[in-house]
């Protein structure tokens, strides 16, 4: 089928402001986005940047704004979007070169909530032992990638780059429910601080874009009640 993509592009070597250019292509039903981004670069313009390694949902790293919700381009296909597509970089991040933006301060957010175990006890001779029920807990959370479809779909993060946003409290939820961790206290007082948990607004707009089907919102919403009630 012939589509057309609408890129925008930018490189700041060249053009000052982003432009949108726009490429015929001749395209398979199954094509994923990501395809049709391979064909533009390697058949029609080398000069498109955007960043891909999977090429199946793994990896995190292409997502983008296709017409116009946040997704990853290598799980989507040309059929679900019709002959038109439009492809944007994710907003709220500073754009460094067509759809490839600046992910530290996304990596910043995470960081600071200490995304490992935390555990002063002497370790155990083989594991740290918990049940089936205790690991059922978190066990969406641990499904993240770190994609940052969610952070830069939510309104709250595009007026306010500061705000640590949903990705860096799923990952919080990840450490907060498990029973071998004892770090709550210290990832509740970054939590707690003014660009933290209670900036959200239940937009939701997250919970809608996450590829691994996190109840994000959900998430958000069980550390908020950690974080004035403690375990129930
Ligand atoms: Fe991506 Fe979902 Fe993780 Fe957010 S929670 S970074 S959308 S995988
Ligand atoms: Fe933003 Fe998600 Fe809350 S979109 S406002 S973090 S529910
Ligand atoms: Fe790895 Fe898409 S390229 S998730």
């Amino acid at each position: 089928m012939q589509i057309t993509v609408k890129i925008k592009r930018f490189d700041p070597e060249k053009r000052p402001r982003p432009y949108w250019a726009e490429y015929p292509v001749e395209a398979r039903p199954e094509d994923r986005v990501l395809d049709v981004l391979n064909y533009i670069k390697w058949e029609l313009d080398g000069s498109l940047s955007y960043r891909r390694s999977c090429a199946h949902g793994i990896c995190g790293s292409d997502a983008m704004l296709i017409n116009g919700v946040n997704r990853l381009a290598c799980k989507l296909l040309v059929k679900d979007l019709g002959r038109s597509i439009s492809v944007e970089p994710i907003r709220g991040l500073p754009v460094l070169k067509d759809l490839i933006v600046d992910m530290e301060p996304f990596i910043d957010s995470y960081r600071a909530i200490l995304p490992y175990l935390i555990n002063d006890d002497p370790a155990p001779a083989a594991e740290r032992l918990q049940s089936a029920e205790e690991r059922e807990r978190f066990d969406a959370s641990t499904k993240c990638i770190l994609c940052a479809c969610c952070t830069t779909s939510c309104p709250v993060f595009w007026t306010n780059g500061r705000y640590l946003g949903p990705a860096a409290i799923v990952n919080a939820h990840r450490f907060i429910f498990d029973s071998r961790d004892q770090g709550t206290a210290q990832r509740l007082q970054v939590l707690n601080q003014g660009n933290g948990l209670w900036r959200c607004r239940t937009a939701y707009n997250c919970t809608e874009s996450c590829p691994r089907d996190i109840p994000i919102t959900q998430a958000i919403e069980e550390v908020r009640r950690e974080a004035l009630w403690g375990h129930s």
